[in-house]
This record gives C-alpha cells, sequence and structure tokens, in this order.
C-alpha cells in the first residue's frame, strides 16, 4: 500500500512508519510542517529506503496536501500540536492545525477517492472518575487541545456519514517511549532526573494516565488501517493505569536520582483527573497491548540514556525558553 503519512516526523508518526516500512513493506509518504516537536531526526535511520519520501509543508496548504498525495491510496494523519499546556496558553495553532488542517486533508482524499484515518486520542472524552470510555461514550473535552481534537474527530465522522467517505478513529491513550519530545511527562522527568533537575508534579500527582507503549499504538492504528471498518471509532487504550507520582517514583528507581528532586507546583488549570479507555472492540478485532508499563517504562529509560544525540539539542533553545516560561525555573 503507498501511504501518505501526515504529521510522520513527529513521535508516534515517526514509530508508526517505521513499522509501515520495515514490516508491511508500505510505500510510505510523509508530510510535515517540523513544527518543534517535529524532526527530521525521528525518520533519519529510514532516509534510504527504497519507498520512503518527505514532503515539508502543513496540511492545511491544499497545494503541499495535493503534492505530497500523488498516488497514494490512504491518508493517515497524525499531524496535530499535542501539549495540553501549550494550548492553554496559546490556543490558535491548535484550532488552525486540529479543525482546518483536518477539513483540508478530508476534502483532499474525498476528491481522489482516498481512505482516510484520524488519529485521535482518548481526552475528547474528558475525564472520568471510575470504568473506562467506550467508543460511544458523549465527547465531553476540557482543554483546547482536546476540543479541537474532537471537533476533526467529528468532521471525519461527517464525511464518513454524508459522502460515504472510508474513514476510520483510532483514539489512543497516553502514549511513551522513544523519540516523544521532552515537554509530556516521561522523557521530562527521565532527563530531569537524569540532569539532577527539580521533577515538577502539578498537583497532589494523583491524576491517573492509562499507559501504551508508543508501538503497541502505532500497530493498533496500522490494524484499523488494515482490518478496520469503515466509518468506525476504535479506541486503542494501554494495558495499565498508574497516577503521576508513581510514574515519577519508578523513573527516579530506574535513574537512581534523588526522591527530593521531587516539588509539587501549581496545578494545571482545568487539570482532567483520570483518562481511562476500553480497548474491547479492536481487542476483538485480534489487536492487543505487548508491552506493560514496567517493561515499557524500562526500556524508554534505556533509550534516552543511549541517545543523548537526539535529545541533547531539544534541551536548549526554544525548548529552554519555553521550560523557563511554563516551570519560572532554570534547567540545569
Ligand atoms: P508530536 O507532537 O510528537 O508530533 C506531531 C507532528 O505533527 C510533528 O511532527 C509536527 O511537526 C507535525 N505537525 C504539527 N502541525 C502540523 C501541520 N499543521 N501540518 C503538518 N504537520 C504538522 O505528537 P505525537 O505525540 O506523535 O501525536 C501524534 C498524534 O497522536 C496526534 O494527533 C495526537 O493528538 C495523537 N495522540 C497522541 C497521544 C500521546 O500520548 N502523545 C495519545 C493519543 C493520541
Ligand atoms: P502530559 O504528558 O502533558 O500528557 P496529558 O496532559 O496529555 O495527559 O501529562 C501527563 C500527566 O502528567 C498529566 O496529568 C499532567 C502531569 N504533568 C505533571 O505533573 N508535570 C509535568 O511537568 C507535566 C508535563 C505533566
Amino acid at each position: 500500500m503507498k501511504l501518505l503519512v501526515c504529521g510522520g516526523a513527529g513521535f508516534i508518526g515517526s514509530n508508526f512508519v517505521r513499522q509501515r516500512v520495515r514490516e508491511h513493506g508500505d510505500e510510505v509518504v510523509v508530510l510535515d510542517k517540523l513544527t518543534y516537536a517535529g524532526r527530521r531526526e525521528n525518520l533519519a535511520d529510514l532516509e534510504d529506503e527504497v519507498g520512503f519520501s518527505f514532503f515539508h509543508g502543513a496540511i492545511e496548504d491544499a497545494d503541499a496536501a495535493a503534492d505530497a498525495m500523488q498516488g497514494c491510496e490512504a491518508v493517515v494523519n497524525f499531524a496535530a500540536e499535542t501539549h495540553v499546556d501549550r494550548s492553554i496558553a496559546e490556543p490558535d495553532a491548535f484550532v488552525k492545525t486540529h479543525v482546518v488542517g483536518t477539513f483540508v486533508l478530508l476534502e483532499a482524499a474525498r476528491e481522489r477517492g482516498m481512505r482516510y484515518l484520524q488519529v485521535s486520542t482518548d481526552e475528547v472524552y474528558g475525564s472520568i472518575d471510575e470504568g473506562s470510555f467506550t467508543e460511544t461514550s458523549p465527547l465531553a473535552p476540557s482543554s483546547p487541545y482536546s476540543a479541537t481534537k474532537a471537533g476533526a474527530d467529528l468532521l471525519v465522522a461527517s464525511y464518513h456519514h454524508t459522502y460515504g467517505m472510508q474513514t476510520s478513529i483510532c483514539r489512543g491513550s497516553n502514549n511513551y517511549g522513544p523519540y516523544q519530545y521532552p515537554e509530556k511527562l516521561i522523557p521530562l522527568m527521565v532527563l530531569n532526573a537524569m540532569h539532577g533537575d527539580s521533577l515538577p508534579v502539578y498537583g497532589d500527582g494523583m491524576q491517573v494516565r492509562n499507559w501504551i507503549f508508543v508501538e503497541d499504538f502505532a500497530r493498533g492504528i496500522g490494524f484499523t488501517l488494515d482490518h478496520g471498518e469503515p466509518g468506525e471509532v476504535y479506541n486503542v487504550g494501554g494495558p495499565d493505569e498508574c497516577p503521576n507520582i508513581e510514574v515519577i517514583e519508578r523513573i527516579l528507581e530506574f535513574t537512581g536520582a534523588s526522591r527530593d528532586l521531587i516539588e509539587h507546583v501549581t496545578d494545571r488549570p482545568g487539570h482532567d483527573v483520570r483518562y481511562s479507555l476500553s480497548s474491547d472492540k479492536i481487542r476483538a478485532l485480534g489487536w492487543e497491548p505487548r508491552v506493560r508499563f514496567a517493561e515499557g517504562l524500562e526500556r524508554t529509560v534505556s533509550w534516552y540514556r543511549d541517545n543523548e544525540d537526539w535529545w541533547k539539542p531539544t534541551r536548549s533553545g526554544d525548548y529552554r525558553e519555553y521550560y523557563e516560561r511554563q516551570y519560572g525555573r532554570k534547567l540545569a
């Protein structure tokens, strides 16, 4: 299959592209705007592969989307602004990429009769105190990030309903693993622990996330592309839930850093307390997660320990400025 993968230079997209090129022999064209989170380095090992090509451009640019799409049978859209804290500070880019960008891609795919898969998030359902969200749970997003992701999901569903387009939506839970930009909880805590920087815990740290190893989510997306029913939504959740403070304690164990680094800071406004997904629907088709949290976290810590060349540039320049603005303190 020849795929257009939008946002393929980011964390999950690059893991997905690696799987499809290496394990499925797909031809893949990546279209990516290369925001602060999108890096060609994430795809460096694929640059010489036959069947891999890269277009630098934004999904909201109809000409760029049309150029990149030539000869492709399906679009898989990962392209997004993905950090909740940034969406609270500056929501503009979230609206543009998620709502306008998804619309432009849908129109271009519809014109060409292409299959379309939207990568989405459990955050569109909002927070849940007990039990787990299913695909029929109402959407109740609470941040500009999740609200604009929910808007994109509704647009995708409408293109199936109205135009009969062959669409799918995959809603993943919190991902972790290699190539994740260190603004997100796990890589931020791993690198801060390795450097002796403080570990900023929002509020009491008792918020719960449903963790999925990135390769499992990427496989779930590929699985949906290959076996999903058009017009359907599939939740792709991880096998384990864990409160943030416990995630940090485990990272301290793996890195050997001191507990004294933990610092409780002002809570995120509108902070969702718990995310939990039921993945029974995609499990019934034959997908299941392979990596439990304890193993995946250890692999992730080892990857960051072994890949200083990858993360070193991210702890300077823009990231350092972002960090100082966000946390009001300097990195070591
Ligand atoms: P990321 O921030 O690492 O990567 C996003 C990629 O999209 C980057 O390469 C960036 O350059 C690109 N991009 C951003 N705006 C673009 C635009 N307008 N045009 C073209 N490219 C653009 O994000 P990620 O964690 O890999 O997330 C990928 C997708 O998975 C997102 O849609 C996100 O909502 C979803 N998701 C993420 C998680 C998670 O825990 N990270 C969980 C569930 C779902
Ligand atoms: P994050 O990785 O930003 O993902 P999301 O908000 O999409 O779930 O955050 C995961 C959890 O960790 C969330 O409850 C917020 C919390 N958190 C902190 O306590 N400190 C931090 O510095 C960060 C980035 C997140």
